[in-house]
């Protein structure tokens, strides 16, 4: 009865919105609001709650979200429905663009920012984008995207977290969940609306130039602080979140990738169990929790390209998993799929069930193609209309018609806030895991003198990694910081200025310390730029200047405290021996000083590693379920503390 009488008043909403529709073409004018009037006396809405605001159809917020689709949907002629599903980059589309086209999404490509990349300078190209996008006939909002995976970290003065392997060692849900609250109000602040975050990737493989992008190998871990990071972004502030890169990104092969880089971008060879157990367990955590939009991996499974995976997408995600979001493709991701040419490309991943085309150059020909290809009849209209309601849904359920901006009473009032920095600081000493400490050598005394020198130990570019700033990040370069924050010798002066402590930076007064601290590093990469089939100290991706720093230290012959600042575990058996203390501090992001206050015993340390220290390369994978008899340097879960 309930679905009778639901279905009746969509019936007369829809006839009444297609008429209007139909009036204002005839008269050749685009209304200026879209919303269309059910107060007719008599009508089925007529005393309802929807009519008392003077609204109602698709742009009524108290119709059903699956009747707005529905109305909105049937109202759409192919351009406006395949402009949804084009995704294309802020360089290459303006709000002219946008509303010519109708495109559904836009997008920052890594470190793709507007004019001097200002809180003001974003507000003004949101704006720019969405009120071009509501002066179409329909008014559809369109969605921002940008990766705002270790905090809004494409903005200058963002707070910059741990990457998601250092969360993973912190392994805190509530953390989590107060990152994500930080990441969202800095985002509306700017008033983008769409995350490609997390990361739910299951790294299996420590050579993958993203296993810094994966919380653990752990499935279960992994889930444990995607969920509330998901939840918190979305139900609080109405951001939509990615699960990304569906699936098994973590888990290909080294020198199994068709694209040309060692590992990223490979090919899963694992069975169908191995598959749902340990790589897409996560998915099905993430669309419980309500996730909007999940992410194809460029990579395969068994040597098929995931974007062109019906099975994968259309039958698992879409059906078993029952995900009502959007399938959103990677960044160009659908030209490795080995069809003839592009428009054959586009088929092969739409008829496969992606519903939004991230395209930053060729959005205007997946448009063309994708229209091509309805005529045609290579695709059918009932899987643009299925793609077209995915993407309208979550524009209705995030409430983009009503705030396109986001809730600007849950903006942050500026970037990189002290309250937002402190957050940031937690999460950097819960992430340090202690692997070593001899004779008790940690904490140090706060009085005590510290010979410090080594690569990472001043620089805040190698504390963020990749994806800050840039897509890639960098290095401080000549006193000039890579983006605002402290760094870890920052935190070593500060404890030693406020307790008659002494910091040696000069090698030539070492001999005067009690211990040595090297602090080690990588140089920051980001996806298959970080392929490294070495993961050694003094090669690969590994910082150069990590031997001078060791050999310093040695020479001094102090005690030795070492520190990594590094995406990864590197390969130390035949270095540790000479260490007293060894500390993986993962990049711990903008609030580097925070490293010094668990080291001289502020804090103990609470951090366990997500992820199985390998004894060496060949070593590799090596995992919780891939032990094989294998005896890692340090295991799944390794992490000593002061207290015991
Ligand atoms: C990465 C994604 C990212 C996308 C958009 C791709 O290269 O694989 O993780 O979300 O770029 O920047």
């Amino acid at each position: 009865m309930k679905g009778y009488c639901k279905s009746i008043s969509l019936v007369l909403i829809l006839f009444m919105f297609v008429t209007s529709i139909v009036a204002c073409r005839n008269k050749d004018a685009v209304p200026k609001t879209t919303g269309i009037q059910t107060h007719t006396p008599g009508s089925a809405a007529a005393g309802s709650k929807a009519e008392k605001n003077g609204v109602s159809g698709y742009q009524n917020v108290n119709v059903p979200v699956e009747d707005r689709v529905k109305v909105l949907l049937e109202s759409m002629t192919i351009d406006e429905k395949v402009g949804q599903m084009a995704q294309a980059e802020r360089g290459t589309a303006s709000p002219n663009d946008v509303k010519k086209y109708f495109l559904g999404s836009v997008f920052s490509g890594g470190g793709s920012h507007p004019g001097k990349n200002k809180v003001e300078d974003w507000i003004k190209m949101c704006t720019g984008y969405q009120e071009a996008a509501k002066s179409t006939r329909l008014g559809i909002p369109i969605i921002y995207g940008i990766d705002s995976v270790h905090g809004h970290n494409t903005v200058n003065g963002a707070v910059i977290f741990p990457h998601n392997i250092g969360l993973g060692a912190a392994g805190d849900p509530e953390l989590m969940k107060r990152i994500a609250n930080v990441t969202a109000s800095e985002m509306i602040a700017t008033g983008v609306n769409w995350n490609f975050a997390p990361c739910i990737a299951v790294g299996r493989d420590e050579r993958w130039g993203r296993t810094y992008e994966s919380f653990s190998e752990n499935p279960d871990l992994v889930s444990k602080l995607s969920v509330p990071y998901i939840k918190e972004l979305q139900d609080k502030f109405g951001i939509i979140a990615t699960a990304k890169h569906y699936a098994a990104d973590g888990g290909t092969v080294w020198k199994s990738s068709s694209s040309g880089y060692p590992i990223d971008q490979g090919d899963a060879k694992i069975t169908e169990e191995e598959l749902m157990e340990i790589h897409i367990a996560g998915y099905k955590k993430a669309i419980e929790a309500g996730v909007k939009s999940v992410m194809v991996s460029f990579s395969s499974w068994n040597g098929v390209k995931n974007h062109g995976n019906k099975y994968l997408i259309e039958d698992v995600l879409k059906g078993k998993l029952a995900f009502k979001g959007i399938v959103v493709s990677d960044y160009e991701a659908i030209h490795q799929l080995n069809e003839k040419d592009f428009y054959h490309q586009v088929v092969a991943s739409v008829n496969a069930g992606i519903d939004m085309f991230m395209e930053p150059n060729h959005w205007k020909k997946t448009i063309e193609a994708l229209k091509k290809a309805v005529d045609k009849g290579d695709v059918k209209v009932e899987r643009i209309n299925d793609a077209v309601s995915r993407i309208l849904r979550v524009k209705f359920e995030m409430g983009l018609f009503e705030n396109p901006l986001g809730k600007k009473e849950l903006a942050a009032s500026a970037l990189g806030l002290d309250e937002n920095c402190e957050v940031a600081r937690k999460a950097v000493r819960e992430s340090l895991v202690l692997l070593k400490n001899k004779n008790n050598i940690l904490p140090l005394k706060k009085g005590a003198k510290i010979y410090i020198t080594g690569p990472a130990m001043d620089d805040i570019g190698v504390q963020c990694g990749g994806w800050t700033a840039s897509w890639q990040g960098g290095t401080d370069k000549g006193g000039q910081k890579w983006t605002r924050g402290t760094t870890i010798l920052d935190g070593f002066k500060k404890v030693a200025r406020d307790n008659g402590g002494t910091i040696i930076t000069d090698k030539k007064d070492a001999k005067d310390a009690d211990v040595a601290v090297a602090v080690l590093g990588e140089k920051p990469y980001a996806e298959y730029e970080g392929d490294d089939g070495s993961l050694g100290l003094f090669d690969g991706t590994a910082l150069d200047g990590n031997m001078k720093a060791l050999e310093a230290v040695k020479e001094s012959g102090l005690p030795v405290v070492v520190i990594l600042v590094s995406g990864r575990p590197r390969i130390v058996t035949n270095e540790i021996e000479k260490w007293d203390a060894f500390i993986e501090a993962w990049l711990p992001g903008s609030e580097g000083d925070a490293v010094a206050e668990v080291l001289y015993g502020d804090y103990d340390f609470t951090g366990k590693l997500p992820v199985t220290w390998p004894v060496n390369v060949m070593q590799i994978p090596v995992s919780i379920d891939e032990m094989d008899g294998k005896k890692p340097l340090f295991e799944y879960g390794f992490g000593l503390s002061i207290a015991k």
